[in-house]
């Protein structure tokens, strides 16, 4: 059963009622951040039910040393965690020497609010002690945006039947583990603890990497909103830092506390500024007061849905799960910084540790290159860039040479992280995507001076690599890859992954062709890049052999391309047969069941169909979904969103339509029953793709022209979006009778509509 408790609404995620099955669970969805730290939605007062705590900073990570059953040369010795960082939103309750824990108390009117608007999460619930006493309590907090090492808490409680002491008691705690370390160890030292009136910082240290991190806090009263001074006791504890107020009310009368918190870290500063640096933020957003950091954050959120909205008409938890995915994906990564990424879990858990995947290139670049200026889909492009060196140094450990890259599966700084063999050293495919994403930017933004400049030596890299990986086969007379794993990672070493062998062509061919136009555009680049990689004449012709021979498996019966060799062997029983009560099979069946079994984790031939889509006829792509969509279990969040883009593509609007749901309310209604462990962000642009190009049908061609086939489920009254092409805003609206086009910008905009072209006047709206 998926969990169904979140209420819908337009602009907001809402919780109603208390459920303590539901806190892990309301912790993830709820989560907050800003692009450069986050946090899941934890309550600031103690609570002993079960909990994951949660805070990250990006960019701060811990080298886990590798746990795996059986050594295999080649593996990382590390896993790379994003640190759960030490916590400071903390401040327990008490009432009259009552401790407040929701898990033991009686609560009612519970609700939580995540307010995707403004950017901010909001609690409110009466509690009765057991002691008798009864509170109502109302939170807000958020993490700006325009400060963006600062974050801050607004916490009321109302004496409701009483008059007594209330006490505050905030803290910071940097006494913090990963829920999944390997060893369960501790990944912070504490350096220094420094108390002060009403605020207090701790810095600590990553071991192993020696990242700095200081924590600071700020924190002021109020009653009946009349500020006051409270007298502060405080704890110095080894790991953290207690101060405790007590304030005097009368029955009714309602008390605050205002905190906010600061992160700082030797990323942006030198170490020895971190306390000053963490003390002034937390002092500057004291001064500013709450309230003018909320209006800053609501500006700075209404700017960011300008470009990025989706408006739906009719159907409020397709609107709700829009904006979900949006707003998440804009609290895990904002693109000012080429040093992050965007980690599958962003702020939200630990899964996948916080490191970069695939799903950046292949998934997240289009929603950022489309909603937010160019410079930040580049910045992810620099981001892999600048980790090329280790990427080669990562595919010489493997045996290649002469300067070919494998890019890892899962990083932090360039080098592999993961340690499963069918992953590290086959799920190869993953090259590819950072080619394909190039390609896709220079696409989009026409911006192919990032080529000469960045993107061309990724390329003679990853050529180089595909070059190497396959061989020859004497048996097929042509050249074949073999002992990889797809992106179905539910099958493991085979040969001949269809959408793997396509890539390596693929990116060879697209090498070859940038190469040529580097070479006569870019004389002097390219005379700078065949120094730096001693490219040859000979080595692009060998790697065009490879290319140009390159085996594709193929029933000749069925009229497909096949997953892989072999794949006709299994015994083909559509997914729809299998009872639910055996589903997810990832959770339910034997690892070697599930090898054995015909069912496709995720998009995978149909993987390559979405990215090639203008390779194949409509035909092909009806043939190919309607072999492989029946066998496909999407127990991958990246799964959905393909299908339902090549549904709409192949005017199947209702199987689009019904993946969509599954791909944009994935995490709001727990479809693969693990929502408790964090959100699935970097889905979330899959989500955004299955509007924008599934059912607004948005391609760009190789003729470089914006295109659009808008097609409208028929359970929507409307739906619209915005686009930033080539610095020109660009609102779509398509209902079930028109569709208009209005140019917000100052040029005239060229595009084609179901194939016609058709011109929109700057500043102006076409209705056809
Ligand atoms: C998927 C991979 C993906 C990873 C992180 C896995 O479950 O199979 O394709 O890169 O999750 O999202």
């Amino acid at each position: 059963m998926n969990k169904d408790y979140i209420k819908p609404y337009e602009w907001s995620i809402v919780e109603e009622g208390f459920d303590p099955e539901n806190v892990e669970a309301s912790e993830s969805l709820f989560s907050i951040g800003n692009g450069s730290m986050g946090q899941r939605a934890n309550f600031e007062e103690k609570y002993s039910g079960k909990t994951f705590q949660g805070s990250y900073i990006g960019g701060i990570y811990y080298p886990d040393k590798t746990r795996v059953g059986w050594w295999k040369n080649g593996y990382p010795e590390y896993f790379a965690k994003v640190l759960n960082a030490p916590n400071w939103i903390g401040i327990d309750i008490q009432i009259n020497e009552t401790e407040l824990d929701l898990n033991t108390c009686k609560v009612s009117n519970f609700k939580r609010e995540l307010n995707m608007k403004e950017g901010w999460l909001s609690r409110s619930f009466n509690a009765i002690l057991e002691t008798g006493e009864e509170i109502q309590v109302e939170t807000k907090r958020f993490i700006s945006l325009e400060y963006n090492e600062t974050g801050a808490i607004e916490y009321a409680v109302k004496a409701i039947n009483f008059s007594g002491e209330i006490t505050f008691s905030p803290y910071i705690d940097a006494g913090i583990k990963n829920e999944d370390s390997n060893y369960d160890e501790y990944f912070w030292e504490i350096l220094k603890i420094v108390n002060g009136k009403n605020n207090g910082c701790i810095l600590s240290k990553t071991l192993k990497t020696a990242f700095h991190v200081a924590t600071a806090m700020e924190v002021s009263f109020a009653v009946n909103n009349e500020k006051v001074d409270a007298l502060q006791q405080t704890e110095v504890e080894e790991k953290s830092l207690h101060y405790t107020y007590k304030l005097n009310v009368s029955e009714g009368d309602t008390a605050k506390i205002y905190k906010f918190g600061s992160c700082v870290s030797s990323l942006n500063y030198p170490k020895e500024d971190l306390i000053e640096a963490a003390f002034d933020n937390v002092k500057k957003a004291y001064k500013l007061g709450f309230s003018k950091l909320l209006e800053s954050q609501k500006e700075s959120w209404s700017n960011i849905w300008h470009t990025a909205d989706i408006i739906i008409e009719g159907d409020i938890k397709a609107q709700q799960g829009i904006r979900f995915n949006i707003f998440q994906l804009n609290q895990t990564y904002l693109g000012t910084d080429a040093r992050l990424n965007i980690g599958p879990k962003g702020f939200t858990g630990e899964k996948y540790g916080g490191s970069t995947y695939w799903d950046t290139e292949a998934y997240c670049i289009p929603f950022y290159m489309a909603t937010k200026d160019a410079s930040v889909a580049k910045n992810l492009l620099l981001y892999r860039y600048n980790q090329l060196d280790k990427a080669i140094e990562n595919a010489e450990k493997l045996g290649f040479k002469n300067g070919a890259a494998l890019y890892p599966m899962v990083t932090m700084n360039g080098e592999e992280c993961h340690n499963e063999w069918e992953i590290t050293f086959e799920e190869i495919h993953r090259n590819g995507a950072m080619i394909y994403g190039i390609y896709n930017y220079v696409n989009y933004t026409q911006d192919f001076e990032y080529v000469p400049k960045f993107g061309l030596e990724v390329m003679i890299a990853v050529a180089r690599f595909w070059h190497q990986r396959a061989n020859f086969s004497e048996a097929k007379g042509q050249y074949v890859v073999l002992g990889v794993t797809g992106p179905n990672e539910y099958e493991n070493n085979v040969n001949n992954n269809f959408y793997t062998n396509y890539l390596a062509k693929w990116c060879i061919q697209y090498a070859v062709e940038c190469l040529d136009r580097v070479a006569q555009e870019y004389p002097a680049d390219f005379k700078r890049v065949m120094e730096k990689t001693n490219l040859t004449n000979d080595e692009t012709k060998q790697w065009l052999q490879v290319a140009e021979n390159m085996y594709f498996p193929f029933s000749l019966e069925k009229n497909v391309y096949l997953q892989q060799d072999g794949f006709l062997d299994k015994e083909l029983i559509p997914v729809a047969e299998l009872p639910t009560s055996e589903r997810p099979i990832n959770q339910k069946w034997s690892w070697d069941r599930i090898l054995r079994s015909c069912y496709i984790k995720q998009a995978d031939v149909l993987q390559c169909m979405f990215f090639f889509e203008n390779k194949f006829d409509k035909e092909d792509l009806e043939r190919h979904f309607d072999f492989y969509e029946p066998l496909t279990v999407h127990e991958s969040s990246l799964s959905p969103c393909v299908h339902s883009i090549l549904a709409a593509s192949i005017d199947r609007m209702p199987k689009a339509y019904e993946q969509y749901v599954r791909t944009s309310r994935l995490d709001l209604d727990d479809y693969n029953h693990e929502v408790h462990e964090g959100c699935h962000i970097t889905s979330m642009a899959g989500t955004w793709m299955s509007i924008v190009q599934g059912f607004g049908g948005m391609r760009i061609w190789e003729d470089g022209v914006l295109s659009f086939n808008p097609q409208i489920p028929k359970e929507w009254k409307s739906y619209s979006f915005t686009i930033n092409f080539r610095g020109n805003i660009i609102k779509v609206y398509k209902s079930q009778t028109e569709c208009k086009f209005f140019n917000e910008s100052e040029n005239d905009v060229k595009m084609k509509l179901n194939g016609e072209e058709i011109l929109i006047p700057a500043n102006r709206s076409v209705i056809v």
